[in-house]
């Protein structure tokens, strides 16, 4: 049996994702949960690309020094540069196991037009940055990334390889960067790569979803010697993605019979399927971004059946229209509610369960939260209260904080929107808020709001990228989750709200948005100064 390592990049590559923006706590979160679900690898940063991300790396290096990420290595990512090396051997070094991943893109329509370097010059970065890793002696074990293999000439790219393993790489990653390759193609990669590398070099691969073939790609290469994928959880990542984690996992699980080497050796990882469920809900929680409903493996629809005859041949007998069982990936159906006569204490436990480890100030701000929400409704359900966690999260970055609002409109009347916010000094939050109050006209409730809201924030080239409102639950007494994306100067930034007011929960979506905006032009203007 050959087991296979499962790469979890989701706290890099994941956050690459447009609009998502992680904290440090928030991937300390996803990594502790990351290590619960059985992965071998965290992936926990690019150390070198910013404070928060070095901080980020140090924090879950940490923890795994303390035992609480398990036997799971620790990553960093950094360019072929001194710098991004040390800053990734300074923000691992407290890891039980640290690995470096270094990357250089090898094809030639990077090399010329993002690197403006030679073939030659890449292969003198690849020996001068291993040779300079390996001599620091820090790491445990070295990856060496070949960006954008498949469209990578293939004599320079086995060129790149065999140099990488013979520096010292015993990791050697075939990233499809644009996700273009088939998986008939990336086999005869793969079976290339490995006739070229000695068997203590062990091969990995990294596939984007660019032709939704990012799966079928990564499981091709499996059975051509890879020994490692790269994943991230819900498919997040860049553009259309990355390979889903619970996806691959699945495929591995389910179909072992089919999925194997190609002498017939079979394949497993040491992945625990009944943690996906949590793992996915977390995910998208913390990064704000909703897995589709006929996603397959963890979105809604995937064990729902509509039709009269799919329901009654599941009834006779599951395996019918299923061909994994709910449990399998932790999906029981099972919520804990919650009502109004839960106490702090039981409030606590169940946000700890669910992967968030909030301090005594953001218990008692989500339990606030929670009392004023179960006052309105009778039963709040574990979805309710990751809505409630993840709107406590977003808003710890503010600056801007809802304080009241009218709203007139009808239909025959123009939309008046009167909203008040208090407002925060990020440059000394001990100084008391202002409150500042705006009224502004729109098309609607919701564009007069908003367009208050950028008056106040001097937000008014903010572009709303879009909005939508979901019930959490079911029931018209159910909470709505308000998400938000707005572009400011080509970046965007998410947000969301949740009241049993949508209006309300569509403010609140917008500022969190807006305060992401405003934290990240005040980091900007800290750097430069
Ligand atoms: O897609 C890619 O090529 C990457 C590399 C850094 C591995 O993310
Ligand atoms: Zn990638």
């Amino acid at each position: 049996m050959v087991r296979i390592q499962i790469y979890d990049t989701t706290l890099r590559d994941g956050e690459q994702t447009p609009g998502v923006h992680f904290g440090v706590q928030q991937k300390y979160d996803i990594a502790k949960r990351l290590a619960r679900t059985g992965v071998d690898i965290i992936e926990a940063g690019f150390p070198a690309s910013s404070h928060g991300d070095f901080e980020a790396v140090r924090q879950i290096a940490e923890a795994s020094a303390r035992g609480k990420l398990g036997d799971a290595t620790v990553s960093a990512l950094a360019r072929m540069r001194k710098e991004d090396i040390d800053a990734a051997a300074d923000s691992l070094s407290e890891a039980r196991r640290r690995r470096l991943h270094v990357f250089i893109a090898t094809s030639d329509i990077h090399l010329e037009n993002k690197l403006r370097i030679t073939r030659q010059e890449a292969l003198d970065r690849i020996r001068d940055s291993i040779d300079y890793a390996v001599g620091l002696g820090r790491f445990d074990e070295i990856e060496f990334s070949a960006e954008d293999a498949t469209r990578t000439d293939r004599a320079f790219l086995l060129e790149t390889v065999r140099l990488a393993a013979q520096r010292g790489a015993k990791i050697v990653n075939i990233p499809d960067t644009v996700g273009y390759t088939t998986p008939g193609e990336f086999k005869e990669i793969l079976r290339e790569v490995k006739k070229n590398l000695p068997d203590d070099v062990r091969i990995s691969v990294h596939c984007h979803n660019d032709l939704g073939m990012a799966v079928a790609n990564s499981l091709a290469a499996a059975e051509c010697g890879a020994e490692q994928i790269e994943c991230t959880v819900n498919g997040l990542g860049e553009r259309a993605g990355n390979a889903a984690m619970e996806e691959i996992v699945m495929a591995l699980n389910v179909r072992a019979d089919a999925i194997r080497r190609e002498d017939g050796e079979p394949l497993f990882c040491g992945v625990h399927t009944k943690e996906i469920t949590e793992t996915s809900r977390l995910v998208s929680s913390l990064s704000g971004i909703l897995v589709a409903p006929n996603k397959a493996v963890v979105g809604q629809n995937a064990f729902a059946h509509a039709s009269g005859i799919h329901q009654h041949g599941v009834m006779a007998a599951s395996g019918t229209y299923e061909i994994m069982n709910p449990e399998d990936i932790g999906l029981t159906g099972h919520t804990i509610v919650l009502g109004k006569l839960s106490g702090r204490h039981a409030f606590a436990d169940r946000v700890l369960q669910m992967g968030y480890s909030l301090d005594a100030a953001g218990i008692d701000a989500t339990f606030a939260r929670f009392k004023e929400i179960a006052d309105k409704k009778s039963a709040l359900t574990d979805d309710d209260v990751r809505a409630i966690v993840g709107e406590y999260l977003d808003s710890l970055e503010g600056m801007y904080y809802l304080n009241t609002f009218q709203i007139q409109s009808g239909n025959h009347i123009k939309a008046m929107a009167l909203v008040s916010l208090s407002v925060k000094n990020p440059a000394d939050p001990d100084e008391p808020q202002r409150i500042v109050t705006e009224a502004a006209p729109g098309e609607g409730p919701i564009d007069a709001a908003f367009n208050a809201v950028n008056r106040i924030a001097g937000a008014e080239d903010a572009e709303l990228v879009s909005y939508g409102i979901t019930a959490v639950t079911e029931g018209t007494d159910a909470l709505g989750e308000a998400r938000v994306k707005i572009r400011v100067a080509s970046t965007t930034y998410t947000g969301r709200g949740v009241s049993t007011d949508v209006i309300k929960a569509s403010i609140k979506a917008y500022l969190g948005a807006i305060n992401k905006w405003k934290s990240m032009q005040e980091q900007a203007e800290n750097r430069e100064a």
